[in-house]
């Protein structure tokens, strides 16, 4: 196991604080700098308000950069030094390329770009990792245990990979939403309180969720397979749900929409 770096966390906003939570728990870095203009609540932390008030001799390890993406292009290249000293810059912001990191920070900078979703903010996020070829094997396993604070981790070798992960599993926490959403809504066109309704869908997904979980040895369809009888009421729901278009069909349209716009976000 690699010794634990310096972190300089950029950006303690949702995700950054989320992180920083996680990480002073499980103690996973050796000291650490926040840089974050905005008041701060995690306690015993050093936090500064801009890249100059850095302190000195301070080195980082680890660069995390959690600040939105649009705020890269005024900022990135301050941190060029560090990208010189060899410090690995460990990206969390969506659609940004490696490529633009490289250009800020010049051909030898090692980035890893990584795409993380909401639920790492209760610690059940799911994170999918893509390094540069400048990333070296103990810095790829410091950003997993990184990331890895906030829930699983998983890499992929063609960063091309990251729009469709994207389209998956960050942006899919919405769609569960509206999974409950619809869920409730029709409940309640067939009788049912607002409250109830809403109770009934959100207890469910949280509960089917937590079993999928529990049973992870058994595929999804398999899953569902085991709570339908044949000629019974779900088997009569799910008639309709997997009719032709169904469900897939809306879901292979949705995902392809977010990932080509994924794919437009990412130059
Ligand atoms: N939230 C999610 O579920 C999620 C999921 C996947 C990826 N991400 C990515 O995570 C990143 C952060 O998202 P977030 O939701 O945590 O945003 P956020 O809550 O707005 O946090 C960003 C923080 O960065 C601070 N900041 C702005 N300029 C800065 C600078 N130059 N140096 C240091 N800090 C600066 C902001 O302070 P001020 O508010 O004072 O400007 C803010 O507190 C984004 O790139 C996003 O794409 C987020």
């Amino acid at each position: 196991m690699p010794a634990k770096p310096n972190v300089l966390l950029v950006g303690c906003g949702k995700m950054g604080g989320a992180l920083l939570r996680r990480w002073q728990e499980l103690l996973l870095y050796k000291d650490i700098c926040i840089i974050e203009p905005s008041p701060i609540s995690v306690l015993a932390a050093k936090q500064v308000a801009d890249f100059a008030s850095i302190p000195e001799g301070f080195k980082p390890g680890v660069i995390v950069m959690a600040v939105k993406p649009q705020v890269l292009p005024d900022m990135a290249s301050q941190y060029k030094s560090y990208a010189d000293a060899g410090t690995v810059i460990l990206s969390i912001a969506a659609g940004k390329p490696v490529s633009f990191f490289e250009k800020e920070l010049g051909k030898k900078a090692a980035v890893i770009r990584s795409m993380p979703n909401t639920p790492a903010a209760i610690g059940a996020g799911i994170t999918v990792a893509y390094a540069n070829k400048n990333v070296t094997a103990t810095q790829k396993t410091q950003a997993t245990q990184l990331l890895g604070a906030v829930g699983d981790v998983l890499w992929v070798e063609d960063e091309k990979l990251l729009n469709p992960v994207t389209a998956l599993s960050g942006s899919g926490p919405a769609y569960v939403f509206l999974l409950i959403e619809a869920m409730a809504e029709a409940g309640r066109k067939l009788g049912l309180s607002k409250d109830m309704a809403e109770k009934l869908a959100r207890q469910t997904v949280i509960g089917s969720a937590a079993l999928a979980k529990d049973s992870s040895s058994l595929s999804p369809k398999k899953l569902r397979e085991n709570v339908t009888s044949p000629g019974g009421t779900t088997a009569a729901a799910l008639a309709v749900l997997m009719a032709k278009p169904g469900m897939q069909e809306i879901f292979d349209e949705a995902l392809k929409a977010a990932s080509t716009r994924a794919e437009e976000l990412s130059v």
